[in-house]
């Protein structure tokens, strides 16, 4: 069975509510025939309502950069599942590396988080991925393998559904230096051989995995020419509907 390619643009803080809703009416026009590739949007927290009230009755769906694990409460500057859930988000992105970097998340805290996302019924776009430095010191296997049992702990099969896996190594995002076609599957491969051995075969088969960091109508293409590369997780790419548009129909080159 092949998985349903998935296309999410990740735009971290970036567009305000304004050019945030002169994106979206772009790619709603570009994208509205496009029926074989899942596509999702990550605005900032500010533009995600006026978003949602734009998508409606799109095929686009929508997505959170970020939640914290609790309901609600005295959590200043947090936002919670629920929030998210209520406006519409179908996923939400936990564990990006930027946030791994600049924010203090752990494994453990990225797990509390994958865990209450589940829990409220929205999907996750899990992030892994090493540094330049783990890489050469040839230990990015070993690194993607510990984030995955770390932000995976105690996640039964069924939660595992509703996951997809974002492969990003750190040293291609925002760097325009993407990874090869090679170096990204040989990754995919094995996070796909590691969900095998943690779940089930089928858990492992059905599993989406996107490649991020440095992804472009360009290179797209011979990315998911890979048999474990099953979409992007884009950033700069994103911000612009014609490019953004061109790597959602990558089918067409
Ligand atoms: P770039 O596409 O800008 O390299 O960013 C990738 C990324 O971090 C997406 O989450």
């Amino acid at each position: 069975m092949k998985r349903l390619p998935f296309i999410a643009g990740n735009w971290k803080m970036n567009k305000t509510v304004e050019e945030a809703l002169d994106l979206v009416r772009s790619l709603k026009a570009s994208l509205k025939d496009i029926k074989d590739v899942e596509v999702a949007i990550a605005p900032p927290f500010t533009a995600l309502h006026p978003v949602s009230q734009e998508l409606k009755g799109s095929s686009i769906h929508l997505a959170g950069q970020n939640l914290f694990w609790e309901e609600k409460g005295a959590f200043t500057g947090e936002i919670s599942p629920v929030m998210l859930k209520e406006i519409n988000c179908r996923y939400a992105i936990i564990g990006h590396s930027e946030r791994r970097q600049f924010f203090g998340e752990t494994d453990e805290t990225v797990n509390r988080r994958i865990r209450a996302a589940l829990n409220q019924g929205l999907r996750v776009i899990f992030c892994v991925g090493e540094t330049l430095q783990e890489r050469e010191k040839g230990i990015n296997f070993l690194v993607v393998e510990r984030q995955i049992e770390g932000g995976l702990k105690d996640l039964g099969e069924k939660a595992i559904q509703s996951l997809v896996i974002a492969y990003e190594p750190v040293w291609a995002i925002g760097t325009g230096k993407t990874a090869t076609p090679q170096q990204a599957e040989e990754v995919h491969q094995f996070i796909r051989q590691k969900m095998r051995f943690l779940y089930s075969p089928k858990i492992a088969e059905n599993l989406r995995i996107q490649y991020g960091g440095s992804v472009t109508p360009e290179n797209i293409k011979s990315l998911m020419d890979q048999e474990d590369i099953d979409g992007a997780l884009v950033g700069g790419a994103s911000l612009n509907a014609d490019s953004f548009s061109r790597i959602v129909r990558f089918k067409e080159m």
